[in-house]
């Protein structure tokens, strides 16, 4: 800090003045140095994303199934999730089309919804060809259920891409949970309420498959989430609160008769509020994002200590009380490598290197001189 006197002041004055003085960096981050960083990021996040996705998970909903050994006579209950599960992916035209719209001054967020549209529509295709291949719905009645669903329009609960990546986050952990647990059952690991024998593993290489695709997903947005945590700590703790508070499955208010396939999910032990909402969807996505207690964060926000950044905004300090940015900061340097090793490997690297950019405009942190 400034040592040096500060002219034409009592020395008491002058000692005050120095005491009250706000802590800041010399090599402060500016808003558009962060925002800089945040998008190479999530443009470098997306190309691996990418890479990996085209060389380790690509099938086709048709060819690569025994369709033909797809069990005939499986329970109501099984059958109400499968209608269930391709009751929400109808959505997907509209899930793709209005986020991308929301992400679209982002390159590498943009085009990561256009990709993710595409592997969700495989889920669609291959919970329809279940549906087909059950032998107990026919073309017809899944054409009138999909004309049905599709007079309804899904549209985005938040305009803001912030809130709308951590909405993904939540959104793709629970689905994949659905069909882990699906997976389950069709492995007889679990059974329905009916007790009925839904062994099948033709369904249970669809619902594994899906939830390695659903497990990827998760896993973009939440590097995504820890990076928006990074450059943007204030916004995006703000962000989060209000997509937990508020989080609604997609097709909640969309699907004819929602609570009825809530119900079948949380009997048949596949979804259900307390355990796996709860438990295995919020609070480890907080645990995976070193948030130790939303409450707490919540109260940090609120009883703030403020201190003027490099553009001169009020910042929150006490904010950091509760999130382990230390952790945070370790999960993008890990990110980063991996970025790292796909552009040295694919030859990227020539054209373009994302390098780390570290963020110093922690409140708190020592600062350079000291
Ligand atoms: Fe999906
Ligand atoms: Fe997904």
């Amino acid at each position: 800090m400034n040592s040096k006197p500060i002219v034409d002041l009592e020395p008491t004055i002058q000692d005050h003045i120095r005491e009250e003085a706000p802590e800041r960096c010399p090599e402060l981050l500016s808003a558009s140095a962060r925002e800089r960083a945040l998008e190479r990021s999530f443009l470098g996040l997306y190309k691996w994303y990418i890479d990996r996705s085209q060389r380790s998970r690509l099938y086709s909903p048709d060819r690569s199934f025994s369709w033909s050994k797809f069990r005939k006579d499986h329970s109501p209950e099984v059958l109400r999730i499968l209608e269930g599960f391709y009751a929400v992916e109808q959505f997907n035209p509209d899930v793709t089309g209005n986020i991308t719209h929301v992400v679209r001054d982002s390159y590498g967020r943009g085009g990561f919804q256009v990709s993710w549209g595409s592997e969700e529509m495989r889920h669609s295709d291959l919970w329809r060809n279940c549906l087909l291949a059950s032998g107990q719905r026919s073309l017809e009645w899944i054409e009138d259920y999909t004309d049905t669903l599709r007079r309804n329009e899904w549209t985005v609960p938040w305009e803001d891409p912030t809130r709308m990546l951590l909405y993904q986050v939540v959104q793709e952990r629970a689905t994949q949970l659905n069909y882990l647990h699906t997976c389950l059952i069709a492995k007889g690991e679990k059974r329905t309420t009916s007790h009925a024998p839904d062994v099948d593993p033709v369904l249970a290489e669809v619902a594994r498959v899906i939830a390695i695709d659903e497990a990827a997903h998760y896993n973009f947005f939440l590097e995504g989430a820890r990076l928006l945590f990074y450059y943007k700590p204030e916004e995006t703790a703000q962000a989060l609160i209000d997509v937990f508070r508020f989080y609604a499955m997609p097709g909640r208010d969309l699907v004819p008769d929602y609570a009825g396939f809530a119900r079948t999910l949380s009997e048949c032990g596949v979804f259900n509020v307390r355990q796996h909402y709860v438990v295995d969807t919020l609070q480890l996505i907080l645990d995976n994002l070193g948030v130790d207690n939303l409450a707490a964060l919540d109260e940090g926000i609120k009883r703030c200590r403020l201190v003027p950044d490099v553009d001169g905004k009020l910042r929150e300090t006490t904010l950091f009380e509760s999130l382990q940015y230390g952790k945070i900061e370790d999960s993008v340097k890990n990110l980063a490598r991996r970025i790292n090793a796909y552009e040295d490997e694919s030859g990227a690297a020539c054209l373009h290197r994302t390098e780390f950019v570290p963020n110093p405009n922690v409140p708190g942190r020592p600062r350079a001189e000291e």
